[in-house]
């Protein structure tokens, strides 16, 4: 499949370029400055722009069978990243007839219970410490559910850099029980299965090891 991974060069946009081209897509890499991407693959396409740029973000998405998103939030002071980005990666893909799109969200982005008190608690201090991030997140994950598109939103607990394990939890309903980390490795484990899987068509996972 043909696929472009927005958020590239971000620590998980980086192990879902690598992902991906093992298994065997062919990838086009979004990026906003060229000289942060050290891609060994030279089959990976490299297409610069900046997510809240619509032509920028049309221009990538044309052509492409698939989309990977793993965008980080905003910054103090700039626009919101994620809303505005998901609705420009959409509306490209409305009009170019592209249907599918994973979206990497997070766990506690629905306000969702985590199965245990000291996951719940985890949660209500990580949405008071950062609640523009949520505020983002939980934005794009409504975006997403207004469009007749075939999206899975992908909520992982808190990411680590540990290697790929093969092995983790889903559920769409709340968050793994228990389940308080999950690697990056393994999130684009799951993100690029999805690109060729039905079984979470317009549900939002959540995902832990
Ligand atoms: N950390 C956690 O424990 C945790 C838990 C659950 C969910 N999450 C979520 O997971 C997502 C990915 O996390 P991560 O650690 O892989 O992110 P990251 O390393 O911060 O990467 C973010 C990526 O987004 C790109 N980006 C940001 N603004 C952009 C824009 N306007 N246009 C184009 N690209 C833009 C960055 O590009 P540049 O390289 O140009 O900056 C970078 O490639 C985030 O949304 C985060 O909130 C994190």
């Amino acid at each position: 499949m043909k696929v472009v991974i927005f958020g590239a060069t971000g620590q998980t946009g980086r192990l879902l370029i690598e992902r991906a081209g093992a298994n065997g897509h062919v990838v086009a890499a979004f990026v906003r400055d060229p000289t942060r991407v050290n891609i060994p693959d030279r089959s990976v396409r490299v297409v610069e722009g900046d997510v809240l740029d619509s032509a920028a973000v049309d221009r990538a998405v044309a052509g492409q069978e698939g989309v990977l998103v793993a965008l980080g939030t905003a910054t103090r002071g700039s626009p919101q990243v994620l809303p505005q980005g998901i609705r420009h990666i959409l509306d490209a893909m409305e009009k170019h007839g592209m249907r599918r799109i994973i979206v990497l969200s997070a766990a506690g982005a629905l306000h969702e219970p985590a199965g245990s008190i000291v996951g719940s608690l985890g949660l209500m201090m990580a949405r008071a410490f950062l609640p523009g991030v949520y505020r983002e997140h939980r934005a794009m994950l409504e975006e997403l559910r207004t469009r007749n598109l075939d999206w899975i939103a992908v909520r992982p607990v808190i990411l680590t850099n540990r290697a790929w394990t093969g092995r983790y939890r889903v559920v769409t309903d709340g968050i793994p029980r228990g389940g308080y980390r999950i690697s990056r490795a393994d999130v684009a484990d799951f993100m690029i299965r999805q690109l060729t899987s039905d079984e979470f068509l317009r549900k939002m996972p959540a995902i832990a090891n």
